[in-house]
């Protein structure tokens, strides 16, 4: 019985299948690498030694899909096929909805005709917008997303609570990620932003290899210590070691629907990462201070307490380890 990871090529997707292999599962990807590249599947296996099946097409191809699950015993769907560049998000709001929202109910429906009806979906800290309430609880107030990509993981948290609703035979597992950084410690998966980097840490990386002149802070007049922005960064490989925990969970006899925060639990503020940068890799990251990013929020970080007593899952990794690996990764592929 294999598990289906659409997506399984991108970077977070890449992430989970190795964790999924080292824990001994069968997987399967399908991806059409709009946003990854196929070397990455090399990579995947070198790293864990294993095989798996892969399948060159969009998750929005309901005939290819379902002849993915006509050829194969699926048990259980991990989705990470969506899209998730913010800004572009809002200059090209029907394409991101069209790919998150159509593509994952297409994904759905394909699981039902075949019963399958194990699902593991991405969303995101966003879909809590400005928070009721720090640290955030999974059941503080969503709403209020600032643009489609954020919206999109709103929507189908709704189409899945729906969907449970109608039909408690589904076992659904929500991952509430707060901001992935780092890479795995070989350096040979890791984040492969399109053009300019928009996330901190992939731009604070370019701008230590030279890439990029400076990195640009934006705003240092929020209320926080001192005054930048403070998030929950989480390392990719804790990210994706929780899926195999929320999927252990999915096959235990608790049955239902299930929501949780995948954070460390601490927030380190823009000017702590660009220190931390300096400190773990010995290269100066310039920086000036900007004004502020429409849209972004002063402070936003998780209680993972849900995830640590019902999934046995907390993250391990530290900054230090965040940054010498995705300087790592980059390093390797410059
Ligand atoms: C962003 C998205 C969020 C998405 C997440 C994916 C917005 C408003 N939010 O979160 O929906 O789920 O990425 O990882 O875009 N910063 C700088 N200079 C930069 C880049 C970032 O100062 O060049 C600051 C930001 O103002 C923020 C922090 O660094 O305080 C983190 O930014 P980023 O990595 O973009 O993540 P989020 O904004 O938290």
């Amino acid at each position: 019985m294999a598990i289906l990871l659409p997506g399984g090529a991108g970077y977070i997707g890449s992430h989970t299948a190795v964790e999924l292999l080292n824990a001994g599962k069968e997987v399967i990807i399908v991806d059409n690498f709009s946003n990854s590249k196929p070397e990455v599947l090399d990579k995947i296996k070198e790293i864990t030694g294993k095989d798996f099946k892969f399948y060159e097409l969009d998750y929005l191809d309901k005939e290819k899909l379902e002849k993915v699950f006509e050829e194969n015993k699926i048990e259980a769907v991990l989705n990470f096929a969506g899209f998730k560049a913010v800004g572009e998000s809002v200059q090209k709001p029907l394409e991101y909805y069209h790919n998150n929202i159509t593509g994952c109910l297409i994904l759905l429906e394909t699981m039902r005709k075949y019963n399958v009806k194990k699902f593991i979906f991405s969303s995101s800290a966003t879909v809590y917008g400005e928070p009721e309430r720090i640290p955030l609880t999974e059941d503080c107030k969503t709403g209020g997303t600032t643009n489609p990509y954020g919206t999109s993981k709103l929507f189908i948290e709704q189409i899945l609570k729906d969907l449970y609703k109608s039909d408690n035979t589904w076992d659904i597992c929500i991952l509430r990620y707060f901001n992935p950084v780092g890479s795995h410690e070989s350096g040979l998966i890791g984040e492969e932003p399109q053009g300019v980097p928009n996330n901190l840490m992939p731009y604070v990386a370019r701008v230590a290899a030279g890439t990029l002149k400076e990195l640009s802070v934006f705003g240092d007049d929020y209320d926080t210590p001192d005054g930048t922005g403070v998030r929950d960064y989480i390392h990719v490989v804790d990210l994706a070691k929780g899926h195999v925990c929320a999927l252990n969970k999915l096959y235990k006899e608790q049955k239902g629907l299930f929501i949780y925060n995948l954070g460390t639990g601490k927030g380190y503020s823009v000017l702590d990462m660009v220190k931390a940068f300096e400190k773990a890799t010995g290269r100066k990251v310039p920086y000036k201070i900007a004004p502020r990013r429409e849209g972004d929020i002063a402070t936003c970080y998780a209680d993972p307490k849900k995830a640590k007593d019902e999934l046995g899952w907390v993250a391990t990794k530290t900054l230090e380890d965040m940054c010498m690996d995705s300087w790592n990764y980059i390093e390797k592929s410059m």
